[in-house]
């Protein structure tokens, strides 16, 4: 089946296994790194996709939920082996999932959606809201020129700079903080409460380096709604290519059900396009906010 307007298309092109969880630790407050080996999925998923997680023979949910890649893991030969997501315990799948143990079996199926196009600019900046940081780090990884991802790897040139903005309600949420570090990416931090860093919007951050910035820069960003669009006005109005990715829930993750459907603009009218298939990532300039 080629043709991409077909749910079978989608469905034919992910896998679907049932995993063992070798790893699932608290990383920041109400915030969850959870490991699961998947050689198969680690191989071909690329930054900005994502994976439909269920947990094996329960029935609430009885639907899977979408996570983000945040990062794959390799055996001593260099080789994918393990995925890593990232988590914010928020309703019923994700308070059940917290309290999993190593060796406890979940239903996984992926890799979905499009991922990160292209890089275009020498400056990559990501803007990350909240939980909105899961997508970024295998981007700042692949765009640091640490590690490819993909099956063959794929070759990306690397950026200049790589800077990530991270906002939180609080210092005690923002999670993964050291592993973008050590990608040797510019970290620059905001909290509503002032606990750590900017005291302010993550916004404000993107404001500043956009406004020292010259030229060749492309923004990515994920996070609250409000949050991306205003990330997206922002980088418009200063003509930035903006790429959003998009966290809409999802029922099926295969393009069947149109639970997840977002307004894209189509020459002069908009239409809904699919978060699971056309998405989750879009670019800022084509999306139609409410
Ligand atoms: C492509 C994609 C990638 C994602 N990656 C991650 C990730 O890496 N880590 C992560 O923690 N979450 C991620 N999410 C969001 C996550 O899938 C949802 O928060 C999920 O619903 C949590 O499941 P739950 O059963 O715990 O909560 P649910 O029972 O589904 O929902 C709990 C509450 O949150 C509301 N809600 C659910 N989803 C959303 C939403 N997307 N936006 C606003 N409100 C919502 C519900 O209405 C309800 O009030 C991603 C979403 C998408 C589409
Ligand atoms: S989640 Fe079913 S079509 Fe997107």
């Amino acid at each position: 089946m080629t043709n991409p307007l077909h749910a079978s298309y989608y469905a034919d092109h992910a896998l679907q296994a049932t995993v063992s969880i070798v790893e699932n630790r608290q990383v920041a407050r109400d915030t969850f790194q959870l490991r699961f080996d998947c050689p198969d999925l680690a191989r071909r998923v690329l930054p900005g996709q994502f994976l439909m997680l269920r947990i094996s023979g329960a029935t609430d949910p009885l639907i899977g939920r979408p996570l983000a890649l945040y990062d794959t893991v390799l055996d001593a030969d260099g080789t994918p082996r393990g995925v890593d997501v990232m988590y914010l315990v928020k309703g019923n799948l994700t308070t059940n999932l917290c309290r999993l143990q190593t060796g406890q079996r979940l239903d996984i199926w992926g890799p979905l959606g499009n991922g990160f196009a292209d890089p275009a600019a020498k400056h990559l900046i990501m803007v990350a809201g909240g939980i909105g940081q899961t997508p970024m780090l295998a981007l700042a990884r692949e765009r640091m020129g640490l590690r490819s991802f993909g099956d063959p790897g794929r070759s990306v040139p690397q950026a200049e700079r790589v800077t990530f903005c991270y906002g939180a309600r609080s210092a005690d949420y923002l999670a993964g903080v050291d592993d973008f570090q050590q990608t040797g990416a510019e970290v620059c931090l905001a909290t509503d409460d002032g606990s750590l860093g900017h005291r302010g919007l993550v916004t404000d951050l993107l404001c500043e380096i956009l406004d020292a910035e010259e030229a060749d820069t492309e923004v990515v960003c994920c996070g609250p709604e409000p949050m991306m669009k205003a990330v997206s006005e922002l980088a418009i109005e200063r003509g930035v290519p903006c790429q959003v990715s998009l966290e809409t829930p999802m029922a099926c993750g295969i393009g069947i059900c149109f639970t997840c459907v977002a307004k894209v603009a189509c020459g002069a009218t908009w239409d809904y396009q699919r978060t699971c298939v056309e998405g989750p990532v879009f670019d800022a300039r084509r999306l139609v906010w409410e």
